[in-house]
């Protein structure tokens, strides 16, 4: 592999995601809530939380392209697009990573024509400092830097998603 500096380990991540599925318990108790995954990113990300998740919960998967290398635009497109009906759900949107914001908000405004009860959003990991469109954010796992992050989910031109750590590319 290229150089890469450790940012989050293994035994950090499962922690606090650990962490994150015990508030999400408590706030939603025995109402179900769907998470809606944003592939393919968040995939690693929502197979831990999901089963460390004590209320009952549908799953379902929408993808959105938009990034090309290490470089964002906000040109979001949906290339797969939800299975359920979610008229009167609870959506939890699960994102591995939210940067300029762009992203979040056209699945967020996307879901809205669907008529959900609600729409709340978690992400393991949050670049604040790159943001360009305030969202709010119920459940943030770690803020971040502006680094270019690979590992356990993200991805540089399709490749580390296996990793079961979080890593700075090209950093030693
Ligand atoms: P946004 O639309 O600018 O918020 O970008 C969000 C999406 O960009 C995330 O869902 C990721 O797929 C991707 N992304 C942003 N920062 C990183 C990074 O550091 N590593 C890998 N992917 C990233
Ligand atoms: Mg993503």
């Amino acid at each position: 592999m290229e150089r890469s500096k450790v940012v989050f380990t293994k035994d950090q991540i499962q922690q606090r995601v650990k962490e994150l599925g015990a508030l999400i318990s408590k706030d939603y108790q025995n109402e179900e809530v769907v998470l809606v995954c944003n592939l393919k990113g968040a995939f690693i990300f929502l197979a831990d939380l999901c089963r460390y998740i004590a209320a009952p919960i549908a799953i379902d998967f929408i993808a959105t392209t938009s990034y090309k290398g290490t470089a964002t635009s906000g040109n979001v497109r949906i290339i797969k697009d939800l299975k359920m009906d979610i008229r009167g759900e609870k959506i939890l949107i699960v994102e591995d990573i939210i940067d300029t914001g762009y992203t979040l908000e056209y699945i967020i405004n996307y879901l809205k024509l669907h008529k959900p009860k609600e729409v709340k959003v978690v992400t393991l990991l949050d670049k604040r400092c790159r943001r360009l469109i305030e969202i709010p954010i119920a459940y943030i796992g770690y803020e971040v830097k502006d680094k270019f992050l690979i590992g356990y989910g993200l991805d540089y031109n399709e490749k580390y998603r296996e990793l079961n750590y979080i890593a700075e590319l090209g950093v030693e």
